[in-house]
């Protein structure tokens, strides 16, 4: 197939472009680095143009609830009528479990947006794959360089059954292949073990002495993004389970 990877060069999309070509597909690795940009639309409808399937795993944060729910609305708006026009036959969205319900993203304005992305992609003309995978073992450095003050980290707290990125981008290779239809599908994926945001950072500072160069004194957790979040609304039911728990990622990863 002649795959669109929007999101190229992320944290997942460098895995899914691996994946991909590995099982002999046609990648257009895409982002703002090589003059596509989903939200303003520049460079997408050339982009698109002619390709089988458009995977949709860009990230836009924000902090403002209005500003993220924009943003995802736009960005997903503006794929799904290239994608359409360009002759696509269907696209797949990376989400986050949970992300969707009300009770889980109240506090959280970037869960407010994947919740508008993955709505606005069930709108489209186009059947979509939705993805809805928990948080990644590689989620600690991000949640260092967001949540730090000086020697202190203070973040909130996530009940996560976390999953390798790598092992993510390996199922979705396997997804891509499963026989069209037009039908929207969804599925889950999670990994093999419970923990919360404050006992995977703490394990991979101990095994590793710093995340992406921050070592932290002091890790702690609020449960500031709200009690669904802190409590296990990122935990899916009926997911699939992949078996690589923490251990092993640290042992196998750079
Ligand atoms: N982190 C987690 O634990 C986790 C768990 C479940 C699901 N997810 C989801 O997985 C997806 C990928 O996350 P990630 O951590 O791999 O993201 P990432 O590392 O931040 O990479 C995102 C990519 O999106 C591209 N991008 C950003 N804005 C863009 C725009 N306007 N137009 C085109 N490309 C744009 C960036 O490349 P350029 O700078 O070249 O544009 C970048 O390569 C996200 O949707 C996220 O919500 C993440």
């Amino acid at each position: 197939m002649d795959i669109a990877v929007l999101g190229a060069a992320g944290t997942l999309g460098h895995h899914l472009v691996t994946h991909l070509e590995a099982a002999g597909h046609t990648v257009r690795a895409l982002g703002r680095r090589t003059g596509v940009d989903a939200v303003t639309g520049a460079g997408l409808a050339e982009a698109l143009q002619g390709t089988d399937l458009v995977i949709d795993t860009i990230s836009t944060p924000s902090l403002s609830a209005r500003r993220a729910v924009e943003t995802h609305t736009r960005a997903a708006g503006n794929i799904a009528r290239a994608a359409e026009q360009g002759g696509a036959r269907r696209i797949l969205c990376v989400s986050i479990a949970g992300a969707a319900d009300p009770d889980v993203h109240r506090y959280f304005a970037y869960y407010r947006g994947k919740a508008a992305q993955e709505a606005t992609y069930l709108e489209a003309a186009l059947p979509v794959t939705l993805v809805r995978s928990t948080q990644w073992f590689e989620i600690a450095g991000l949640l260092l360089s967001q949540a730090s003050i000086g020697p202190v980290a203070l973040l909130p707290t996530m009940r996560m059954a976390p999953v390798a990125a790598d092992r993510l981008a390996a199922r979705i290779a396997c997804e891509v292949e499963v026989d069209e239809d037009s039908t929207d599908r969804t599925f889950a994926l999670r990994g093999p073990k419970e923990l919360t945001s404050a006992q995977l950072v703490r394990r991979i500072l101990a095994r590793r002495g710093d995340i992406e160069g921050r070592s932290p004194r002091l890790v702690v957790e609020l449960p500031y993004l709200g009690s669904a979040i802190a409590g296990g609304g990122l935990l899916p039911v009926d997911a699939e389970v992949d078996d690589m728990d923490l251990e092993e990622w640290l042992r196998t990863s750079v």
